[in-house]
């Protein structure tokens, strides 16, 4: 038996006063008590970032308000959000409530519809259409297709076979976005828990509700070292964001990594951007060897998706640069590992294209004929000559 969610809760604690974080909750929503605040539980989501929405929302919890917190916690524009509020004094958010105040109940609605849809959407496509998200719904849209997707998720399926990963591990997403691979970790490792991380509580509301069923979800601050006990993450597993943290604190985060990592646990940072390579947002991004200087606290190697692709699909040119980087605490772990997957890459091919699609559970939630074309022509763009795809 997995251990409930509030037992997991044990091991997340507040990094101000360092004292464990209880958890008093009714239905999925409460408070995390420390010594030092109050963390609402928004519909089973922590959220451990200390800011005036976050004590707001808590008051709200404290009154039975509970759809007027989670309200509060669901962001209409998801990147503008996050620099507005992060910027804010509780005094100011008082002066903007006050002079924007028709302007908020119409975004409240707004939100209300947010939430309608996603409590009710069966359907990706229409879902991330409906929440107007722009680039990132197109992001989230095409996600498990997509090239960096593809590629690390057959890094995973090499890897799973080959780690120690005990019964009831704990297993990390950090900065999930909108959960696809805390879908495939979930699925893969069934007897573990996946806890996963992002700054937005609506991506990790996506998250809960179609992907990761049993999972934790921390709504934090990456650019904080995490709230978590160290030494026991099994494997920490994050995907194309390590380059959106601050470059300042990028080392520092990398040491916190090695805190919760588990001493026979394994670090992947997938699809880390290379510095000038051409890739969507680059980011904070660095070359090889800084990134070996930023991570030279974890023993790692790498792996440069190029040639992941071509050992996957002959004559197959991915756009951008980037590597998967791996890491241990054990050094002779990390060679045993290491050469295990480098003999298995490339060996299976990855069950992508109209198969996956199709042979995938989550296809109920792709839209139906018309759509799946549309996201099955967008996969083959520029791929026509390539047998192997289908
Ligand atoms: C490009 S997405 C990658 C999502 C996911 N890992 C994947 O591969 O599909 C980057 C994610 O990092 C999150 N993120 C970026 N900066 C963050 C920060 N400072 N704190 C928490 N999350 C952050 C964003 O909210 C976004 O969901």
């Amino acid at each position: 038996m997995l251990p409930n969610y509030h037992e997991s809760l044990d091991y997340f604690f507040c990094l101000d006063c360092k004292k464990k974080i209880i958890i008093r909750s009714n239905n999925g929503y409460g408070h995390g008590i420390c010594g030092c605040y109050r963390y609402p539980l928004v519909d089973n989501i922590l959220i451990l970032k200390k800011r005036p929405d976050t004590e707001e929302t808590a008051r709200l919890i404290s009154e039975g308000k509970f759809e007027h917190a989670k309200l509060l916690q669901t962001e209409v524009s998801f990147s503008l959000y996050h620099r507005i509020l992060n910027k804010l004094t509780k005094q100011d958010i008082g002066l903007l409530n006050h002079i924007m105040y028709r302007f908020i109940i119409q975004q409240r609605k707004k939100r209300m519809k947010i939430l309608e849809k996603l409590m009710t959407e069966k359907k990706i496509y229409t879902l991330f259409s409906a929440l107007e998200a722009g680039k990132w719904g197109e992001y989230c849209i095409f996600r498990f297709v997509s090239e960096s997707f593809i590629i690390g998720k057959h890094i995973l399926q090499c890897l799973s076979p080959n780690i120690k990963i005990k019964k009831q591990g704990i297993i990390l997403d950090h900065l999930c976005g909108a959960g696809h691979y805390s879908f495939i970790l979930s699925n893969i490792f069934k007897n573990c828990r996946v806890i996963s991380t992002d700054q937005s509580f609506l991506n990790l509301f996506i998250t809960k509700n179609f992907f990761n069923k049993n999972g934790i979800f921390l709504c934090i601050d990456g650019n904080n070292k995490l709230p978590i006990k160290e030494k026991i993450i099994d494997l920490f597993w994050s995907s194309d964001a390590f380059h959106y943290l601050i470059k300042d604190r990028q080392r520092y985060l990398v040491e916190d990594y090695s805190r919760v990592l588990g001493e026979n646990g394994v670090l992947v940072q997938a699809h880390l951007h290379i510095k000038g390579g051409k890739n969507v947002g680059e980011g904070n991004s660095h070359t090889l060897s800084e990134y070996e200087t930023i991570f030279s606290n974890i023993p790692s190697c790498s792996y440069n998706e190029q040639e992941i692709m071509t050992k996957l699909f002959q004559n197959y040119r991915v756009d951008g640069d980037a590597i998967i980087l791996i890491g241990t605490k054990n050094k002779e772990e990390l060679e045993t590992i290491k050469k295990k997957i480098t003999k298995s890459i490339g060996k299976r091919k990855p069950a992508i294209s109209n198969s996956f699609l199709y042979q995938n559970p989550l296809i109920n939630l792709f839209d139906d004929s018309g759509n799946k074309k549309f996201y099955h022509d967008r996969l083959f763009e520029n791929k026509k000559n390539s047998g192997e795809w289908i």
